[in-house]
């Protein structure tokens, strides 16, 4: 008996041992869980393939507050390398148009020239005009507007811009809306005479099979992002005129319509020094603004230098462009070779002294 309650004793205090043991054990297995380290992003390198720019075959690293070219976040700025500047660094960029900033087209419209002056030029309604035309590129844009009883001009918005470069045609239009809504898309492309139809989504993108464009949206609707290498890129934004303008400026915008149109940001690489149109001539290095800064409200004519017969025509007094072939017949075959910077291959080669 006794020895039963002493083997009893010896059990018990075994498994309490054991029990404490195990308890033991386990604290021991706590982990510890370290803070967790910043990611760091990754920056995107980039580069520049024409041996004209100073960062040729350079490898370029992004900023880290912009490491990427195409940020998932449509509110996060890109990192953008421009070949034609005669810096060579990656800076940020915003990927919608900036108003405010160089190349801008918006509001009825107000331009900022490439020599950072602001101007307006108000055209007619239901007209073209050239907004640029080099050699191997022209944009042309589409003015809608209206004129109240009593005032002696239109009130002109962009509706649409036309591109043309080598043999492409590319058009970008804002949709005619009698009610605005954000959430529906307003914009209508084409390339080649072909309609474009580009999924909603940011990032959704579209490249055309030689790479000579791309479009990119920069949310779900209404911007997004034209790039043709080597030329331009264009951010775009489809808005109506608000009430709240139509009342300030009283331009009694009717019921039924919405003004859709675009606010537009233009970044031009490698435009010739004689390129003409509206805000291409402001890129001369030799332009003299007649609008001076500090003017309250400079309006800048050209009406009759600068208009198109149509969205895609290049036909204007003033227009530059021809399409690749012309350009190649132009080149004079005494011209000493040597001398030019060539580029391009096949029967695409183009030369500049
Ligand atoms: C581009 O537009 C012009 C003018 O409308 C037209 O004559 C030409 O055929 C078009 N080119 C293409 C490739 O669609
Ligand atoms: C809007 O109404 C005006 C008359 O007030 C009319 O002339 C015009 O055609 C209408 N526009 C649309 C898009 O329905």
């Amino acid at each position: 008996m006794l020895a039963m309650k002493f083997l009893l004793v010896v059990l018990l205090l075994h498994a309490m041992l054991a029990s404490m043991v195990t308890e033991a054990a386990s604290g021991n297995k706590v982990k510890r869980i370290k803070p967790p380290k910043p990611v760091k992003p990754v920056q995107e390198l980039l580069t520049c393939k024409s041996r004209k720019s100073r960062c040729f075959m350079k490898r370029i690293k992004c900023p880290v507050e912009c490491p990427k070219v195409k940020p998932k976040n449509p509110k996060d700025k890109a990192c953008f390398l421009d070949c034609y500047s005669p810096k060579c660094e990656a800076v940020c960029k915003s990927r919608k148009p900036n108003c405010n900033g160089p190349g801008a087209a918006c509001y009825d419209p107000r331009f900022i020239g490439g020599d950072g002056i602001v101007f307006y030029f108000h055209g007619k309604s239901n007209e073209h005009f050239s907004l640029l035309s080099d050699s191997d590129l022209q944009i042309n844009a589409r003015f809608i507007g209206l004129r109240p009883q009593g005032r002696t001009r239109d009130y002109t918005w962009i509706q649409a811009l036309g591109l043309k470069f080598g043999q492409h045609n590319f058009t970008l239009e804002a949709t005619k809306t009698e009610k605005w809504d954000d959430n529906v898309d307003h914009l209508k492309l084409s390339y080649d005479g072909t309609e474009l139809l580009i999924p909603e989504g940011h990032s959704s993108e579209w490249n055309s099979n030689d790479g000579e464009i791309q479009v990119e949206r920069t949310s779900i609707t209404n911007s997004l992002t034209v790039s043709i290498p080597d030329h331009a890129e264009i951010s775009v934004n489809v808005i109506p005129v608000s009430e709240e303008d139509s009342k300030i400026h009283n331009y009694q915008i009717p019921e039924n319509d919405s003004f859709a149109h675009l606010e537009v940001q233009f970044r031009f690489f490698g435009l010739s020094s004689n390129v003409e149109g509206i805000l291409g001539r402001t890129y001369r290095p030799d332009f003299e603004n007649p609008a001076k800064p500090g003017v309250a409200m400079p309006v800048i004519g050209g009406d009759d230098k600068y208009k198109t017969s149509s969205l895609l025509a290049t036909d204007c007094a003033l227009c530059l462009f021809s399409s690749k072939e012309n350009k190649d017949e132009k080149v004079s075959p005494l011209m000493d070779y040597g001398m030019l910077d060539c580029k391009g291959g096949g029967n695409g080669i183009t030369c500049k002294k």
